[in-house]
C-alpha cells in the first residue's frame, strides 16, 4: 500500500464565511480570493471501516492540503458558491489510471474527466482541473474509468455550490447514500455475481456518508434542508421519513420554481434531490430515515423498509428558522416546437448466453466504445426520446449540460433521469457547452458494459 501523500500547503487556508452543510468535511481552500477556490485532492489506497471496528482496504480521496490526511469514504466535500473559479490540483496515487469527473458541473469539456475528454491520469501523475461554478446546487465527483470498480472501492465525494437564494434552516445536511457488499470481516467482497453484473452491484450494507446507520442529532420541530445523493453502482433508494411529508425543493441542477410534496422520493444512481423537512416529534424521540422497496425490475426481492439513519431529537431551536417561504429557482421551460430537432435512443440489454459470460448493454444497438459519434450544434435545443426496451429501469445521464424532463408536472433541471422499464422518457436538452461529451446509463456495470455513447457539441 502506498504511503500517505501530503502535498505542501501553498498558502494559508482561510474561511470565507461559507457555512459547510453537515456531512463530509470540506476540502481546505488555500486561495484567499473570496471568489476563487484552490484545493488539492489525492486518490490513494486507504482504510475505511464500513462496519464499526473492522477497517477494510479501500481507495479514497484525501485532502492534499491536510497534513497526514488518510482519506475517507465519501471523500471530502468540494464547497463553494455560484460564480467561484475553481482550481483542483489532483494527484493519482492509485495503482491504476483514473480521472476526476465533475458530475453535474458545467466544466469545459477538456476538464470533464470522461473517457473521451481527457487522457487518463496515470499512477504517480497529476492533473489540474479548472472550471467555474455556474449553477448552485448539489453535485458530486467520481472517477470515469472502470467506474464500476473505482467508485465501489470508495472514490466518490459531494460538491455543494451555494447560491444567493440560500434559505434559513436549522440544519443543512449533505446525505450521501451508497451501499457496499462487505464480508463479515468488514472487507469489501471480491465476489461479483451474475445478478450484480445484470442490475448493478448489490450491497448488503447501506451507507449514509460512509457509515452504516449513523445517528444524527436534530432539533425537534426544526426545519432542515437535506441534500440527497445516490452514489451506489446500481441500487435505487426510495427514501422516506415515516410520519413526515417531504417537500422537494431542488433536483440535480438546483432549486425548483415550484416545490412539491411527496411521502418518499425515489433516487436513481447518480441523481440528487434537495428536500425541506419539518421534523415532527419532541425532544427525546428518535426518527428513522428509511429506504423502501422500489420495483426497478428483474424481480429483485422486496426487503421491506430498511433503516438508513436515525435522528435523535433534541430541544427545539431557540429561534426557529421556519418562517421564511421555501426557496425557489428561476427556470423557464426550454423552447420546444414542432421544428425542434428530435432524436431517439433505445436502451436494451442482452442476458449472457452461457453461464460465465457477461451481459451486454446497448444504446441504439451499439455498445461503447464501438459507437457512432453524435454531432449537435452549439446553442441548439433538441428533444431526446429515451426508449427503455429493457426489463429493468435505467438512469440516463448526460454530461456537460442540463435537461428538462417533458410530459411531467415538475419543471426543473436534471442531468440524470430514471427511465422506467418498458417506457419512454422525453427530455429537452440545451446544448450550450461545446466539446466532446458522454451520455450513459448511471448503473455503472451497464455503462462499463456498453451502455454509453459519445456526443460532439459544436
Ligand atoms: Cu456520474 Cu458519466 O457520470
Ligand atoms: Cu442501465
Amino acid at each position: 500500500m502506498a504511503a500517505p501523500v501530503v502535498l505542501a500547503c501553498n498558502g494559508e487556508a482561510r474561511t470565507k464565511a461559507l457555512e459547510a452543510p453537515l456531512g463530509p468535511v470540506p476540502l481546505v481552500d488555500v486561495d484567499p480570493d473570496p471568489d476563487a477556490i484552490e484545493v488539492s485532492i489525492v486518490a490513494a489506497p486507504g482504510r475505511w471501516a464500513f462496519l464499526p471496528g473492522k477497517p477494510a482496504d479501500v481507495w479514497s480521496y484525501r485532502d492534499g492540503n491536510v497534513d497526514g490526511d488518510e482519506g475517507r469514504v465519501p471523500g471530502p466535500m468540494l464547497l463553494g458558491k455560484l460564480g467561484d473559479r475553481v482550481t483542483v490540483h489532483f494527484r493519482n496515487e492509485l495503482p491504476e489510471p483514473t480521472t476526476l469527473h465533475w458530475h453535474g458541473i458545467k466544466v469545459p469539456a477538456l476538464h470533464d474527466g470522461s473517457n473521451v475528454s481527457q487522457m487518463a491520469v496515470d499512477p504517480g501523475e497529476s492533473f489540474t482541473y479548472e472550471f467555474t461554478f455556474t449553477e448552485a446546487g448539489t453535485f458530486w465527483f467520481h472517477p470515469h474509468l472502470s467506474a464500476d470498480e473505482q467508485i465501489e472501492r470508495g472514490l466518490y465525494a459531494p460538491i455543494v455550490v451555494r447560491g444567493e437564494d440560500d434559505i434559513a434552516v436549522d440544519a443543512d445536511r449533505m446525505l450521501v447514500l451508497d451501499d457496499v457488499k462487505v464480508e463479515s470481516s468488514g472487507v469489501l467482497s471480491p465476489t461479483i455475481t451474475g445478478l450484480d453484473l445484470m442490475v448493478g452491484r448489490q450491497g448488503n450494507v447501506l451507507l449514509v456518508n460512509g457509515e452504516r446507520l449513523p445517528r444524527f442529532e436534530a432539533a425537534a420541530g426544526g426545519r432542515e434542508r437535506w441534500r440527497l445523493l445516490n452514489t451506489a453502482n446500481g441500487t435505487y433508494f426510495n427514501v422516506g421519513l415515516p410520519g413526515h411529508r417531504l417537500r422537494v425543493i431542488g433536483l440535480d441542477g438546483g432549486l425548483l420554481p415550484e416545490p412539491y410534496e411527496v411521502d418518499a422520493v425515489v433516487i436513481a444512481p447518480g441523481e440528487r434531490y434537495e428536500l425541506l423537512v419539518e421534523l415532527g416529534g419532541v425532544e427525546g424521540d428518535t426518527l428513522e430515515l428509511q429506504t423502501q422497496h422500489y420495483d426497478r425490475g428483474h424481480d429483485l426481492p422486496d426487503q421491506g423498509p430498511r433503516p438508513l439513519a436515525t435522528f435523535a431529537l433534541t430541544a427545539p431551536p431557540a429561534s426557529p428558522a421556519n418562517q421564511s417561504p421555501a426557496p425557489r429557482g428561476q427556470i423557464d421551460p426550454l423552447p420546444v416546437t414542432a421544428d425542434t430537432p428530435r432524436r431517439s435512443f433505445t436502451l436494451s440489454e442482452q442476458e449472457p448466453a452461457n453461464p460465465g459470460d457477461e451481459p451486454r448493454f446497448f444504446i441504439n444497438d451499439e455498445a461503447y466504445p464501438d459507437v457512432t459519434r453524435l454531432v449537435v450544434g452549439t446553442d441548439e435545443v433538441e428533444v431526446w426520446e429515451i426508449v427503455n426496451d429493457a426489463e429493468m429501469d435505467h438512469p440516463f445521464h448526460l454530461h456537460g449540460t442540463f435537461f428538462q424532463v417533458l410530459d411531467q408536472p415538475h419543471l426543473g433541471w436534471k442531468d440524470t433521469v430514471n427511465v422506467p422499464r418498458k417506457s419512454t422518457v422525453r427530455i429537452a436538452v440545451d446544448f450550450d457547452n461545446p466539446g466532446l461529451w458522454m451520455y450513459h446509463c448511471h448503473i455503472l456495470e451497464h455503462a462499463e458494459r456498453g451502455m454509453m455513447g459519445i456526443l460532439q457539441v459544436g
